[in-house]
């Protein structure tokens, strides 16, 4: 059964912290609620949160927020050197980890302290560290909007990418997540620590020969170190995308700017950091009355002063156009604003 509210404060279901009102909102437990919900003769429009980790409201907001809170993991199957693991899309990302890490199963460690739900990480692939959802992910269910019917979709249909699903394009908007099952690793974990930051942090903890906990613990220590606490400080992470330019560009600009660091991601494209760009332009540690650019990573907006979700846009496009103006190059926002 799930109940309608009127007039809901999201600001604490958001990491960014803004206040705003939902006209109506409803906490869905159970799939078969969210179907009949979606049957209903709702309030529209309709907007999904999980974890809120990764929306700006601009204003409150009209129709119906649908907030997805179903709970449950477990494992499904377990064979030779793998296991096939389900949790439902209401589940706090993080404990799943630290969940899979006490099974000793392999595969999330590095991506530890993301904050947000089960649910929403594979809407962007989540990643970090070199690696991402894609890498250990099997299959996951989902609710059709418009007609309340579950429909599975494998790795190749979620057309994952940077940052990046079907479900933040062709389907947006037209699919509820209710559970992802994940596969990992029970013996032979293959860790990934070639990332300098993991490399230095496991160094400093004296471990030669790391455990996936291990790795999970060094993920943490990096985060705390350079991510604010949404608790302490309102944000939604990585505010931008790492912008992805042609070769050609990125050696023109070397020339200019023999500091600036990029990865090479195919034959013609390079991955240059955003929070660099942000850094090198001067914005790192920017305050206005009620928002700014993290002191300890460029690439986070803080709302540090009951911003507004204006506020952040404002601040957010100051930015686009700074490093346009200086680099020539557009960033895209990786959070959701509406
Ligand atoms: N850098 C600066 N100044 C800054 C921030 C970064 O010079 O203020 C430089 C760093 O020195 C480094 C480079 O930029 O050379 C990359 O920085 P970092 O390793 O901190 O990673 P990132 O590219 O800024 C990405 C993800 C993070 C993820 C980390 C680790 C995106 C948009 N962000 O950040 O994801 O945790 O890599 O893998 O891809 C998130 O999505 O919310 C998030 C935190």
């Amino acid at each position: 059964m799930y109940s309608i509210q009127s007039n809901q404060k999201l600001k604490p279901f958001t990491t960014m912290a803004i206040d705003v009102v939902a006209s109506n909102y409803v906490a869905i437990n159970t799939v078969e609620d969210l179907q009949s919900f979606l049957k209903s003769s709702y309030a529209k429009p309709l907007y999904i949160l999980g974890g809120g980790s990764n929306i700006v409201f601009l204003q409150d907001y009209p129709g119906t927020v649908l907030h997805i809170h179903n709970l449950g993991k477990g494992v499904m199957t377990q064979g030779e050197n793998e296991v096939l693991v389900k949790a439902n899309a209401g589940e706090n990302w993080h404990e799943f980890v630290l969940w899979a890490l006490s099974h000793d199963f392999g595969g999330l460690e590095n991506l530890s302290l993301i904050p947000g739900r089960v649910g929403a990480s594979p809407m962007q692939n989540i990643g970090a560290y070199g690696r991402e959802i894609k890498d250990v992910f099997y299959e996951l269910e989902a609710v059709e909007i418009a007609t309340g019917k579950i429909r599975i979709f494998n790795r190749e249909e979620c057309q994952f990418g940077y940052r990046d699903s079907i479900f933040k394009n062709e389907l947006k908007g037209q699919y509820i997540i209710t559970s992802v099952i994940f596969r990992l690793t029970t013996k032979h974990h293959q860790l990934k620590t070639d990332y300098g930051a993991i490399q230095n942090k496991l160094a400093s903890m004296n471990v030669n020969n790391p455990t996936i906990q291990d790795v999970s613990k060094a993920v943490i220590a990096i985060r705390e170190s350079k991510l604010p606490d949404p608790k302490k400080i309102p944000n939604c992470g990585s505010f931008f995308k790492n912008p992805t330019i042609l070769n050609e560009e990125y050696l023109l600009l070397k020339q200019h700017f023999p500091e600036m660091p990029g990865y090479v991601v195919s034959d013609t494209h390079t991955k240059v950091p955003a929070g660099w760009l942000i850094d090198f332009a001067g914005w790192k540690g920017f305050r206005n009355e009620t928002v700014g650019v993290h002191d300890r990573q460029a690439l986070v907006l803080i709302n540090h002063h009951e911003g507004s979700g204006k506020d952040i846009l404002n601040l957010s496009n100051e930015i686009v156009q700074d490093i346009d103006a200086k680099f020539g190059i557009k960033l895209e926002r990786e959070v959701n604003m509406i």
